[in-house]
């Protein structure tokens, strides 16, 4: 299949996005017109100087700016603008399903309420529905934080709860272990809560078999250095435990020296479930069509892999199964166009 088909392709795909902070969706145009809206004052002179510092050494590095990104977000309204901007841009991109994580201990720490947070992401996620975009909202804790500010927040946002699917776990990974989170993860699944976490981004295998023992979660989010451990494979495999797998992030945060050495293709030959996202795709160079395009390219994909890597997440979707169903469908469709 040349090039041009495969992109043809990509973009014709039905795609769900499992891993996305929605913090990671601030583009610079956006990041500076919050500035200006809330007079908050930016290390940056430009947009253009904005996108000159997203140059990351590892994950750390990321989280520092991303942080500073973050503190231009302040009322109900910048919520929505933030997610709705994300709504709209990939709608363009044939996205029909998204999962968002939010982090509210981000926005407490400096006073904003839960309430204001939530709110705003999900009303924005409502009105998203008329570009024919289903959703679903993950809250994360932030993992260089306490267990016990892991428990106030999931207090704070009990209330909330019919606005959340599920609780994730984010922010530094090394040194911080899911097994620290245990407590409150089993809290979070007794209230009905499904549970994710980011493991094996930077953190070891270890951390995979944590969030599986001791977390209980139903996906794993990043997940790639599974593959140093056979036994995990085989549990990963035979569990069909998805992967949210984000290629361009994995460049950027140089978890991988480049999109040719991502191992990607590696975890689909081993048969595991996986998916592919954009993470944070204003710091990482693209969205979701971008990453499709890219691990396709480079690693050699065919129609049937990235038929398969979209079916993949509609199968590890948080969705009705008749609306899981409606896309699968449509991807049962493009492969009998796509692969006779
Ligand atoms: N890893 C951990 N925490 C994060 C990330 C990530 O890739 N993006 C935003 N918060
Ligand atoms: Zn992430």
């Amino acid at each position: 299949m040349d090039a041009q088909s495969l992109n043809t392709l990509i973009e014709q795909l039905p795609k769900a996005e499992l891993h996305l902070h929605i913090e990671g969706t601030l583009e610079p145009e956006l990041m500076m017109t919050l500035a200006k809206r809330n007079g908050v004052a930016l290390p940056y002179e430009s947009v253009e100087a904005i996108r000159a510092a997203y140059q990351f050494t590892d994950l750390q590095s990321f989280l520092d700016l991303y942080h500073i990104g973050t503190e231009v977000v302040i009322t109900e309204q910048d919520f929505y603008d933030m997610t709705m901007a994300y709504l709209e841009r990939v709608a363009l991109d044939n996205v029909k399903h998204v999962e968002l994580f939010c982090d509210t201990q981000t926005y407490t720490a400096r006073g904003i309420p839960v309430e204001t947070v939530l709110n705003g992401i999900d009303r924005a996620l409502q009105d998203g529905r008329q570009h024919g975009i289903s959703s679903a909202l993950i809250l994360c804790f932030l993992r260089h934080l306490s267990e016990e500010d892991a428990e106030r927040t999931l207090d704070a946002v009990l209330p909330f709860k019919h606005l959340l699917a599920g609780v994730g776990l984010a922010s530094s990974e090394l040194g911080h272990p899911p097994s620290k989170f245990r407590k409150v993860f089993a809290r979070a699944r007794a209230e009905g809560l499904k549970a994710v976490a980011h493991a094996g981004e930077e953190g070891p295998p270890a951390y995979i078999f944590e969030a599986l023992d001791d977390l209980q979660v139903v996906r794993i989010d990043h997940g790639v250095r599974c593959l140093e451990d056979p036994s995990l494979v085989a549990r990963l495999r035979a569990e069909q435990i998805p992967l949210t797998v984000c290629p361009l992030s994995n460049v950027a945060l140089c978890v991988v020296e480049s999109i040719e050495q991502h191992n990607f293709k590696d975890l689909l030959e081993a048969g595991l479930c996986v998916t592919i996202n954009s993470d944070d795709p204003a710091y990482f160079g693209g969205y979701m069509n971008e990453n499709y395009r890219q691990t396709a390219h480079a690693l050699g994909l065919n129609a049937g892999d990235l038929i398969r890597v979209a079916r993949n997440a509609f199968n590890a979707a948080f969705m009705s199964d008749a609306e899981r169903q409606s896309h699968l469908d449509q991807l049962d469709r493009l492969e009998k166009e796509y692969t006779q």
